[in-house]
């Protein structure tokens, strides 16, 4: 097992002094004060800007040609397919065209061996669980081959609203033969080759699903935000602000059926990914316990912004500052377990459980040492109630900064967009979100839009409205298995 950093000016020592200055340090680190969530909003206007101009960017910013978002009274029956979170679903969709829609779904687990292993043996799964379904569950759809969206939340680069190549891997996927790869094609050849009559006619990200179901729920949406395993967003953009998205000579008759909007997936994962090679204060502030976080991840380097905020990382953030301090003898006198010494040993459900303890300290039990006695097995005598008191406060910064930054791409799209000029004195603009950390997390929703008032002033930050969009991925890629059924009409010519 790696060993976990502690600050370069640490050294052990106990009593209360010590702690307190090591608990000073750690909030200084973890801090951000306005002026830093300024600065990151600049950042993050510069690197739309960056990935909205040329392909290749670490904030990708990828059309997903998708040109509409639903208003409430769509209707039909499609299949989806949910691949990026914690299960693979597959699901039935009835749009009922009143905001509302029935479903029928399954989960499969996917194995960490399908996870890393050929990318042909996990589309095989995924049909075979296609297969599974419609044989428990039938289908109500009266169509002779069933049009499917594929929800697929990884970095994809989309060059129709059905066909894309697999960037990289995220959230603990590596299937090491697919980057490059059609996610579509490889789908499709899975399911012909077992004769499976469903056409796979939408690719959707999680926050391209989040946005459509949320617009079809509310009647219009602006954002679809991600905050669970992974993290990123989705919104609606001008196409003429994507200036690598090429249309027809002007005039011609390509160009006259360009779109006026796009859904960009901004996959904000990647937000400041080269942080660590810049100089500080100009970007991202990388921990030392991020960088412990970033180096023993799968993939060191890249998505550096999501593994400060998202349910993957988040206990693995406060593990890493626990064990620093349980190594300076700050913290259960120096005693750890197992659990504690292995990586993603503390999970981020422990810190929704830790912040929605107000028990005292001393409460033999409280949902606090429950989850360090019974779950993490340290051992009781070691847990004094300064120790729980300190771990209180660690989950509360990690997740404090967490919640923080996630309201810096919400402010950086709003401000490229002028969406509070656009939307005018009265309009509001409507953010769906989903997610196990803006479901589960005590307060991170408060604490966001606190920090979106910061950033934007009280009058734009008041017209920000967040919704939850719940199972964006499922009636999600159903509506955008029928938009793209509706653009394929229109014939919008995009290249
Ligand atoms: C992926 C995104 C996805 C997000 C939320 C990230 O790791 O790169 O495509 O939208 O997780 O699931």
């Amino acid at each position: 097992m790696a060993p976990t950093p502690s600050s370069s000016s640490a050294s052990t020592g106990s009593g209360p002094n010590a702690l307190d200055s090591a608990l000073t340090s750690i909030r200084t680190s973890l801090a951000l004060p306005t002026t830093s969530l300024n600065l990151l909003v600049q950042r993050f206007v510069t690197l739309m800007d960056q990935g909205l101009a040329e392909k290749g960017a670490d904030m990708a910013m990828i059309p997903a040609f998708v040109t509409g978002v639903p208003d409430g009274t769509e209707t039909g029956t499609y299949l989806a397919l949910d691949l990026g979170g914690t299960n693979l679903r597959v699901c039935e969709v009835k749009l009922k065209g009143d905001g509302t829609f029935d479903i029928t779904q399954e989960k499969y687990k996917v194995s960490d061996a399908l996870k890393q292993g050929p990318v042909s043996d996990l589309m095989e799964y995924i049909a075979q669980s296609v297969d599974v379904f419609l044989t428990d569950y039938g289908s109500s759809s009266d169509q002779d081959v069933l049009n499917m969206g594929f929800t697929f939340s990884f970095p994809v680069e989309q060059t129709a609203i059905a066909k894309g190549t697999l960037i990289k891997w995220t959230k603990g996927f590596n299937c090491p033969d697919a980057p490059g790869k059609d996610v579509v094609q490889l789908l499709q050849t899975a399911l012909d080759r077992k004769h499976i009559k469903v056409k796979v006619n939408a690719l959707v990200n999680d926050t391209v699903g989040a946005l459509l179901a949320h617009s079809y729920h509310s009647g219009g949406a602006f954002i679809g935000a991600i905050y669970g395993t992974g993290t990123n967003g989705a919104y609606v953009a001008n196409v003429e602000e994507v200036k690598k998205l090429h249309f027809g000579e002007k005039g011609s008759g390509a160009d006259a059926n360009r779109p006026k909007k796009m859904l960009i997936n901004t996959e904000w994962g990647g937000f400041d990914d080269d942080a660590q090679s810049r100089p500080s204060g100009t970007g991202l502030t990388i921990t030392p316990w991020d960088n412990y976080v970033d180096r023993t991840s799968i993939r060191p380097r890249h998505h550096a912004f999501e593994k400060m905020i998202s349910g993957m990382y988040l206990g693995e953030v406060a593990r890493a500052i626990m064990v620093s301090l349980i190594d300076r003898l700050l913290l259960f006198s120096g005693w750890s377990s197992p659990a504690m010494d292995t990586q993603y040993g503390f999970d981020t459900a422990l810190i929704s459980a830790i912040q929605g303890d107000k028990t005292e300290a001393s409460d033999a039990k409280s949902a606090t040492r429950k989850a360090l006695v019974g779950t993490m097995g340290i051992k009781e005598e070691h847990v004094s109630d300064l120790d729980v008191e300190t771990v209180r406060t660690v989950c509360d910064l990690v997740a404090l900064r967490a919640a923080r930054l996630s309201a810096v791409p919400i402010a950086a799209t709003i401000q490229h967009t002028k969406q509070a000029q656009e939307v005018g004195s009265e309009g509001k603009i409507k953010v769906g979100v989903d997610g196990s950390v803006v479901e589960y997390l005590p307060g991170f929703q408060d604490r966001m839009k606190a920090a979106l008032v910061e950033m934007l002033g009280e009058k734009i930050g008041e017209k920000v409205v967040f919704g939850l969009a719940k199972d964006g991925s499922g009636v999600g890629a159903a509506l955008c298995a029928l938009q793209a059924v509706k653009q394929e009409r229109e014939g919008h010519v995009i290249v």
